[in-house]
């Protein structure tokens, strides 16, 4: 239902939901870290949580613990590479939940490469693939469905690479780069849909990406560079996410927003 359209609160004020009970979320990449939360809280707020991921075994876990906490969710072997998988468990999840109101693109990998290394030109193609195309493959599949939803919502994961670089590691930094000008180009043609297309951009987070740094490296690294003087919790960008994707969360759109402990706003 259009904002505008919803019923008065009886003192001027128009009465907008805090609540995504008994809509279909779609997340990508949710077999472990933020897609994980963001499937779990989703789940434990009402939705019908698609669990996917290219991680098999990780979504019959995630989907066990999702289910066993009294949550509705339901899992798809999903590789975001594949426009063929793609569009066919876009479809089968639209079916089986009754349509598709919120789709998260998180999925994603990790890559660090040398420009002059010979391996440059595959880690580029590979990571672009993942972080970047996937977004558009899973956008064009799930538009139709959202077109339909009374409160559709896109949140794309980026990362705070999105605004600034680490050494070695060009294809994702500008893969990244890449996802916060999908999320603004989208925002803008989606709009006339009611579709809003928001992005986060996460900083240090504890998750299996960031497994193999050594804890105190990590200490040493947010104690340096993040306001908060720590790394983050999956949850904590979990609830970014669930934010752009609240009903009442209507006229936000083509946002970019650090989950990130202070570390895009920290000089010294
Ligand atoms: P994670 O490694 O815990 O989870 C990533 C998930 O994506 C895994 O379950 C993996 O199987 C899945 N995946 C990888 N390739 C896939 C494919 N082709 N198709 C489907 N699923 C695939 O990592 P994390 O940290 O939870 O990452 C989630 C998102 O957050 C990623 O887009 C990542 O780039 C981004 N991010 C992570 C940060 C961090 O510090 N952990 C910081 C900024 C952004």
């Amino acid at each position: 239902m259009d904002p505008v359209e919803q019923p008065n609160d009886g003192q001027g004020l128009t009465a907008l939901s805090r609540s995504i009970a008994g809509l279909s979320a779609l997340v990508t990449g949710a077999g472990s870290g933020m897609g994980r939360a963001t499937a779990h809280l989703f789940a434990s707020e009402g939705a019908k949580v698609a669990v996917t991921d290219v991680d098999r075994d990780a979504v019959a876990t995630v989907v066990g613990e999702i289910t066993t906490a009294g949550g509705l969710a339901e899992g798809w072997t999903l590789d975001v590479t594949s426009e063929s998988e793609v569009d066919k468990v876009v479809g089968e999840v639209a079916e089986r939940f009754g349509g598709l109101d919120l789709l998260i693109n998180n999925a994603g990998i990790s890559t660090f490469v040398a420009i002059d290394s010979p391996e440059y030109l595959t880690t580029w193609g590979r990571t672009i693939d993942v972080l970047l195309t996937a977004q558009t493959l899973t956008i064009r599949a799930a538009l139709p469905h959202l077109r339909a939803s009374e409160s559709p919502r896109i949140v794309n994961i980026a990362s705070t690479e999105g605004w600034g670089a680490t050494r070695f590691a060009s294809p994702y930094t500008a893969a990244k780069h890449g996802v916060i000008g999908l999320t603004k180009s989208m925002a803008v043609e989606l709009g006339r849909d009611g579709i809003t297309v928001n992005c986060i951009c996460p900083g240090p987070i504890h998750t299996a990406m960031t497994a193999s740094i050594d804890e105190s490296d990590k200490t040493t690294f947010a104690r340096r560079r993040t306001a908060l003087g720590r790394y983050g919790l999956p949850e904590e960008v979990a609830h970014g996410t669930l934010n752009f994707c609240l009903p009442a969360s209507s006229y936000m759109t083509g946002a970019v927003l650090p989950v990130d402990g202070g570390l895009l706003i920290r000089n010294a």
